[in-house]
């Protein structure tokens, strides 16, 4: 193993079913560096949301195993997880900000929980919340916000941490492309601090205009890395 690249999180023969019903998730390999970008792309009810929740820790393997921070999950206690689930940041498709908190209290949440001063929370949100837009809405509800604005808003508490892995699943979904280019921009930055990002995404414009390694999701498997061009004979 090369251990000059730290690797954050590794999938090997992984699978994933929910209850008892077929595997939705097959034989997946799968490695993301500390610091590195990653797509992945692929139709709806491939598998994409799936594979980021067994990387977050939501559900464990059926098969195979998943490897975070160097520590096998299945081995791990209940205890043990919830510490690893810290390092990591989730935006999820549907959002799932808090109504009843104001928008700076919901990006600023994670800092909170994880024990963080209150000015020293809320001070390093509303400057990413400023960074994205929103300096002006940090004390009204989500609800009051459009989709973008909201989707800016979950992107901020996930990686208000600055976390080891960087899930996000469609995270574009309702930003124009200028808001987009400004995510992306900010997942860029957060490699440069050794985050290794995974991003899910439907939109072959978003890919197309940031270019960056893609993973290819269908039925439940990816596909083998794009082999390189043959060299001219
Ligand atoms: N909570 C769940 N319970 C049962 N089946 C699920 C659940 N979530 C997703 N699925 C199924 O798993 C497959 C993959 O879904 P998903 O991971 O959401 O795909 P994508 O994000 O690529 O659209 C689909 O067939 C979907 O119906
Ligand atoms: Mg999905």
């Amino acid at each position: 193993m090369d251990s000059s690249v730290a690797v954050v999180a590794r999938l090997r023969g992984a699978a994933l079913r929910y209850g008892t019903a077929a595997d939705v998730l097959s034989d997946v390999d799968l490695t993301i560096a500390a610091g590195s970008f990653q797509f992945l792309i692929g139709p709806s009810g491939a598998g994409k949301t799936s594979l980021l929740r067994l990387l977050g820790l939501a559900h464990r393997p059926s098969a195979g195993s998943v490897v975070l921070f160097g520590r096998d999950v299945a081995a791990l206690s209940t205890e043990q997880r919830d510490r690893l689930r810290r390092r990591i940041g989730f935006i999820y498709q549907d959002l799932r900000l808090i109504d009843e908190l104001s928008v700076l209290d919901n990006a600023a949440l994670p800092l909170r929980l994880a024990g963080v001063e209150d000015a020293k929370a809320t001070g390093h949100a509303r400057m990413l919340l400023a960074w994205l837009g929103l300096g002006e809405l940090v004390e009204v509800s989500p609800s009051r916000l459009s989709m973008g604005q909201r989707q800016l808003v979950a992107a901020a508490r996930a990686v208000v941490c600055r976390p080891g892995l960087l899930l996000a699943d469609e995270p574009t979904s309702y930003l124009d492309p200028d808001l987009a280019a400004r995510l992306m921009r900010l997942f860029r930055e957060l490699t440069k601090v050794g985050t290794g990002v995974l991003l899910a995404t439907h939109s072959r414009e978003l890919v197309a205009r940031h270019p960056a390694p893609v993973l290819r999701i269908a039925a439940g498997r990816l596909a083998p890395p794009v082999a390189a061009k043959p060299m001219a004979a």
